[in-house]
This record gives C-alpha cells, sequence and structure tokens, in this order.
C-alpha cells in the first residue's frame, strides 16, 4: 500500500478485565487525588490474576478504563471549566468527552491481595470498567523536560493548583 492511503480496518471489540471501586457514585475528581484515604480498588477478574505476577514490585501503575457514564456526545474542541472561556481540541485535554472515551490515571499499588489491587485515590464514578493495567516505569516513563503545555499560560495559578491536585467539580 502506497503512502498516504488510509487502510481502515476493523478494531477488535475490547472486553472489560474487571471493575473498579471507589467511593464516587456520581460525581469525581477532576483527577486523580493520591492522599485520599478512602478505598480504592480494582478487582481484576479472578481468571486474570496470573498476569499480575510481578506488579507488586512496582509502586505505581497506569490504569486504563472505558469512562462508561457519558451523558453528552464527544466534542473535537472543549472550554475546560477551570479556565477563563479557554477552547482547547479534545487531544490537547483530559476531557472525558472523547471520540473513544478511554481514561487514563496513575495511580499508587497500596497492596494487591489475590487478583483486588487496592491503589491510591482514582478520578472514576465506582463502577467503571477496566480495560487494562500497565507497570509505570520510573526510566521509562518520567520525562524531565515536560512542560504544561496551554495549562501553564492560565493566569489563575492558584485555581489551576486546585484542579491539578484533583478537587471535584461539576465537570
Ligand atoms: C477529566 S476525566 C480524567 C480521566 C483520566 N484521569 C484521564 O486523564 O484520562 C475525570 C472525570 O471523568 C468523569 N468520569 C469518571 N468516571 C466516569 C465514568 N465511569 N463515566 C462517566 N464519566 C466518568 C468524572 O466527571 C471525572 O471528574
Amino acid at each position: 500500500m502506497g503512502l498516504g492511503t488510509t487502510q481502515i480496518k476493523p478494531m477488535p471489540t475490547f472486553t472489560p478485565i474487571g471493575v473498579i471501586h471507589t467511593p464516587y457514585a456520581q460525581k469525581a475528581p477532576y483527577q486523580p487525588v493520591e492522599d485520599d484515604t478512602q478505598e480504592f480498588r480494582i478487582d481484576l477478574n479472578p481468571e486474570y490474576e496470573p498476569g499480575l505476577e510481578g506488579l507488586q514490585k512496582f509502586r505505581y501503575i497506569y490504569v486504563l478504563y472505558h469512562i462508561h457514564q457519558l451523558q453528552r456526545p464527544a466534542e473535537l474542541t472543549v472550554a475546560p471549566p477551570w479556565t477563563e472561556n479557554l477552547q482547547v481540541g479534545v487531544f490537547a485535554s483530559r476531557s472525558p468527552a472523547r471520540p473513544n472515551p478511554i481514561g487514563l490515571s496513575v495511580v499508587k499499588i497500596r497492596h494487591i491481595q489475590g487478583s483486588s489491587i487496592y491503589v491510591s485515590g482514582l478520578d472514576v464514578f465506582d463502577g467503571t470498567p477496566l480495560l487494562d493495567i500497565k507497570p509505570y516505569i520510573a526510566e521509562l516513563d518520567t520525562k524531565t523536560d515536560a512542560n504544561l503545555g496551554w495549562v501553564g499560560e492560565i493566569t489563575d495559578a492558584e485555581h489551576l493548583a486546585l484542579h491539578i491536585r484533583g478537587i471535584p467539580h461539576d465537570f
């Protein structure tokens, strides 16, 4: 196939591999609150338990999930509610209302018991379907020259700091 020709391949259907349990029924923080002491538990379906071997040696994991209870359609541009009418593209944002509503959170492992992973605060509703877990590997994943992008241009730094720390709102 020549360059520039797009071949549309059928996508696989992803089946949840577990369920995420959080204290949040309908409202959740915009991003994980790491020092929230409540229980956050990822229940992997028991048949996948062998896949957890070695994970306990990591301190942090990536959690990927289906943002399954969205009440609004995907938007290509979004105005984060904590900004002053700023519009950015959905792919330059963490908005949950995206063409493929897949969420990504980095959380700390508290402990693993059987097929349940107890973690630090997650920013999802109770019952959110789990799609995948991957280890966060310092050497691979820490980018020391990462920046704030458009977020760094916002003037209300105090408000921004609250949201970066995951303070809930009505998003
Ligand atoms: C802004 S998203 C960020 C998700 C993830 N940390 C990310 O960056 O991909 C987090 C918001 O998604 C919404 N949310 C969380 N779980 C959801 C679910 N299962 N269905 C619908 N909306 C959900 C909540 O409003 C929460 O504040």
